[in-house]
């Protein structure tokens, strides 16, 4: 097991050790007090979507028991816990009037956490549309970031005394290029100019829902996105193609995010290089600068790296089999760039692990955002079910060294939430990938703390690495 080399260094002060999980992922509870259908429901409810055909119709059955894992997570002595709320239900249909009941859940929700003193991080958009709302177009039509706004004042309104932070989105580049380019997310659509309309429709969804948020909700509650940004590395660094295939993933994966939402523009190589998917007459006169809001934080979601080169033509242009290897591609206008496979070792979702990414990651968006702080607002990974879980333990003990060093380089890191509290719905993958510091059994609901759970658990309370 490797040591950390910032071993008894403390974390700052204040620093906050979460966990975090997501709506869809372990609610359950799918028909009841007035929820509506999501595009995740019918998806996954679509045979040959999901792997086994699982759903989250149950799931954690956390709806249910609300209490047992407010407790679980007081036992385990976490700072925050980062959650999502269910847009369809607090809006079923993802329009009009707010339903009474839904609300109440989440407040209970934040109540149990303020009563526990772990401090709540709500994210408004964990992938779960209101299917009505992409029955009318979904992220393919603007309309749908102007109802995302009116969601995000109803929701401000009802928790804003009681919520510190709030994310807006949850990876909108999983959003649109996955759930519109290959398909393998909801809503399975596979047109990459519907996946370009979608990107500029959640960033436009962010802006929208954050001037909705301001004025309703506490004036000091912290604003944030969630991105997955890519770290892309050439295949052969002195290969001027191989570069030039970074700078078009690099364009495609976090560009198109972070030059509207930090700077108010699209990156110029990003329109040229996807000249032939789009002429971007979607964007409106107006429109970044609606995007371009002030946000105090940047939540970074991290776990693996990508390696890319010019393709020759020959061979699989995939070879990353851990990311859909088969499905149609989620990169638009980049049929010149061929993806390897990473070396190893792999986690369970064949993921390569290399914790430097996240030091690179939080020193790029330092770089590049000097007054905003960071979180790493997920990192975690999945492996064979266990309660005895060194692997998982090493991962994070790794990764969490790699933020005390940006933090020593500058990085103002305030938090990190370990991807998941509990095993759950592993979207397309269903249960069998089990990212939980909690073993869940899907039969009996039983959660079993996972060797994981105790040692992070350790290290929520003194503060330092443990080697
Ligand atoms: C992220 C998602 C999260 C979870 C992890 C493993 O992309 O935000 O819901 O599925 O991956």
């Amino acid at each position: 097991m490797t040591t950390s080399t910032a071993a008894s260094i403390p974390f700052p002060d204040g620093f906050l050790f979460g966990a975090a999980t997501a709506a869809y992922q372990i609610e359950g509870a799918v028909d009841e007090d007035g929820r509506g259908p999501s595009i995740w429901d019918t998806f996954s409810h679509t045979p040959g979507r999901v792997a086994h055909g699982d759903t989250g119709d149950v799931a954690c059955d956390h709806y249910h028991r609300l209490d047992e894992d407010l407790d679980l997570m007081a036992r385990l002595g976490l700072d925050s816990y980062r959650f999502s709320i269910a847009w369809p239900r607090i809006q079923p249909t993802g329009r009009g009037a707010a339903n009474q009941q839904g609300l109440d859940f989440y407040a209970r929700l934040v109540d149990g956490l303020r009563d526990r003193g772990i401090r709540p991080l709500a994210t408004l958009y964990h992938w779960d549309l209101p299917q009505a709302l992409q029955d009318a177009g979904g992220w393919g039509v603007r309309e749908t970031s102007e109802a995302f706004a009116d969601y995000a004042a109803i929701v401000g309104e009802a928790l804003g005394d009681s919520v510190d932070g709030w994310t807006t989105l949850n990876e909108p580049w999983c959003s649109a290029f996955l759930g519109h380019a290959s398909g393998v997310h909801a809503p399975g659509i596979t047109d990459p100019a519907t996946a370009l309309r979608a990107a500029h429709h959640l960033n436009l969804a962010h802006g929208l829902a954050l001037q909705a948020l301001r004025g309703r909700v506490r004036g000091d509650a912290e604003f944030s996105i969630a991105l997955n940004l890519h770290v892309v590395r050439p295949d052969r660094p002195d290969h001027a193609g191989d570069r030039d295939a970074v700078r078009r993933i690099d364009a495609l994966g976090n560009r198109v995010f972070t030059g509207p939402l930090f700077a108010g523009a699209f990156p110029d190589d990003l329109i040229a290089d996807t000249a032939s998917v789009t002429d971007w007459s979607f964007v409106k006169d107006g429109d970044l600068a609606d995007v371009n809001q002030p946000l105090t934080t940047i939540g970074v979601n991290y776990y693996s790296t990508s390696r890319v080169r010019e393709w020759d033509g020959t061979g699989d242009r995939n070879q990353n089999t851990g990311h859909n290897a088969s499905a149609a591609s989620p990169w638009p206008g980049a049929e010149s760039v061929q993806f390897i496979r990473e070396p190893g070792p792999y986690t369970e979702m064949g993921w390569n692990i290399d914790p430097t990414g996240l030091y690179e990651l939080l020193m790029r968006m330092h770089r590049e955002n000097p007054g905003m702080s960071l979180l790493v607002t997920e990192n975690g990974a999945a492996y064979p079910d266990a309660v005895h879980d060194p692997d998982r333990i090493d991962y994070l003990r790794r990764h969490l060294a790699q933020v005390q060093r940006a933090i020593a380089d500058g990085a103002d890191v305030r938090g990190y939430y370990a991807w998941s509290l509990l095993d759950n719905f592993e979207w397309a993958y269903g249960y069998e990938k089990r990212f939980g510091l909690v073993r869940v059994d899907f039969d009996t609901q039983e959660r079993t703390p996972k060797d994981s759970a105790a040692w992070y658990a350790q290290l929520a309370r003194t503060r330092v690495l443990a080697g």
